[in-house]
């Protein structure tokens, strides 16, 4: 196969709202860090792009939460993640945000050139408004009963407990978050993208180009969204903290953020360009741009179908390459969950093992959740470190380390000076780079480090 020419990989843009805990890590973090390593050791070009998320319900909500404002919970997270990304060693060539005015500026035009290009449609709807807030709900601030599981504490956007993506409309007993009360139906009007103008083309790029070489989970996903035929969505939403949609018809209204966040890529791409002297287009525009994002699985949507068709519909953007999509990574057998604070967080992981980051990415790659949800516990951490890490490779480096010395001055013997046994050896060895190789460029994290260690042993 030809190599592509460049590359452009992005780990998904975490909500400035809260801490990174191991889930994350394993699941859009660490996997594409190790890519872009392999990347670079390659020498191939690569650019490596991440930021914060910045807008959306969520901000707001915790500035509720936290008693003070959208803007000093972005600047708090945003500093916050950015650490602990640095802390863990992660090789991005840029960790932007979303709030940035370049940021504003190039979702603005996306969306303007959508509209002008009658990409988009407008319709008046009905949707949740909270009598007493005197506002408009986004669906975050709904809660109700999941049409799915029965759970009653499910969000009009999701439902936690089975993780299906769900509309106001489908929950069961909606109640604003805001007021406690039943909310009510009023008009108003979005601007849509019209998904389904786009099926047959999605239909022949996923399912029939992506069929071997997207993960079966992500295929499998985009398949059913696919089959299940496929709505307009609203790009606006009546909410005063976002990117302001610009039109003058549309005061009060922000694009909305599964809109803007992926655009966030391409802003991280350009501020990287200005700040390097280079020019951002070819890792977009180019068909020889490998172009692959690492993502968590609740984020397949917006990356295989959503975004696509936003790039579509664009007209002058590649499309992503590949998704390789993780699962989700559970925590002693429980799922990860941030308000009942059942997570290890990155932060409290490194005050109580500094300088560990790399057993903590090799437990995490180890165990990575890349074909079904996986569960990280303590006591595989630990025999994982003794076992393996010690074990085998710290053994075999200080084997290699104490028999030179021991027996042949420290010096590693060339050409005549081997035996067969000794070539043997080296020969065996010879085939490990193509196989780690061959594994990691199929995104087979685990695997790659399996034959690693195999090498090792
Ligand atoms: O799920 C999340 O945390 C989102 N903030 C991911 C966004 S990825 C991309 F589209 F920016
Ligand atoms: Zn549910």
């Amino acid at each position: 196969m030809t190599q592509p020419k460049r590359y452009l990989v992005t780990s998904a843009l975490p909500y400035a709202n809260g801490l990174k805990h191991v889930g994350h890590l394993a699941g859009a973090y660490i996997p594409a860090d190790i890519y872009v390593r392999y990347l670079r050791a390659q020498k191939r070009d690569v650019v490596f792009v991440c930021g914060s998320d910045e807008h959306g319900t969520a901000i707001p909500i915790q500035a509720t939460r936290e008693g003070t404002t959208p803007q000093a919970i972005i600047d708090k997270y945003h500093e916050a993640m950015k650490q602990d990304f640095e802390d863990l060693s992660m090789s991005f060539d840029i960790y932007h945000r979303t709030s940035s005015p370049l940021h504003h500026e190039t979702a603005q035009e996306f969306f303007t050139k959508l509209n002008d290009a009658g990409e988009l449609e407008i319709k008046e709807t009905e949707q949740y408004y909270d009598e007493e807030a005197g506002s408009f709900l986004a669906d975050r601030y709904i809660k109700g009963t999941c049409p799915n599981c029965g759970s009653d504490r499910a969000f009009g956007d999701q439902c936690e407990t089975c993780g299906r993506t769900l509309s106001p409309d489908e929950l069961i007993n909606p109640v604003s978050t805001l007021s406690g009360k039943t909310p009510v139906k009023k008009k108003t009007s979005h601007w849509y993208l019209p998904l389904g103008k786009h099926e047959q083309f999605l239909k022949d790029w996923i399912l029939e180009q992506h069929k071997d070489d997207w993960r079966p989970s992500v295929y499998g996903q985009c398949k059913s969204w696919i089959e299940g035929g496929l709505q307009s969505r609203a790009v606006t939403r009546d909410l005063d903290w976002g990117i302001k949609v610009p039109l003058k018809e549309a005061a009060g209204k922000v694009l909305y953020v599964w809109f803007d966040a992926p655009i966030g890529y391409i802003s991280a791409t350009k501020q990287w360009a200005l700040d390097q002297g280079k020019d951002w287009k070819p890792y977009w525009q180019d068909k020889e741009t490998k172009l692959v994002h690492f993502i968590g699985k609740d984020n397949i949507v917006f990356h295989c179908i959503i975004f696509p068709a936003i790039l579509m519909a664009h007209g002058q953007y590649h499309l992503p390459d590949n998704v390789p999509a993780n699962e989700f990574l559970n925590l002693e057998g429980d799922k990860i969950s941030t308000s009942r604070n059942w997570a290890v967080w990155l932060h409290e992981y490194l005050e109580d093992f500094p300088n560990k980051q790399d057993v903590l990415r090799y437990v995490l790659t180890a165990t990575a959740p890349e074909t079904k949800d996986n569960d990280f516990t303590w006591k595989d951490f630990q025999a994982r470190n003794n076992n393996e890490l010690v074990a085998i490779f710290g053994n075999f480096v200080n084997r290699v380390m104490v028999l030179s010395h021991k027996y042949f001055d420290g010096k590693v013997l060339m050409g005549s000076e081997l035996t067969s046994v000794d070539r043997g050896v080296l020969e065996e060895l010879k085939q490990y780079p193509a196989k780690i190789a061959s594994s990691i460029e199929q995104y087979r994290f685990r695997e790659a480090l399996s034959e690693f260690m195999n090498l090792a042993r």
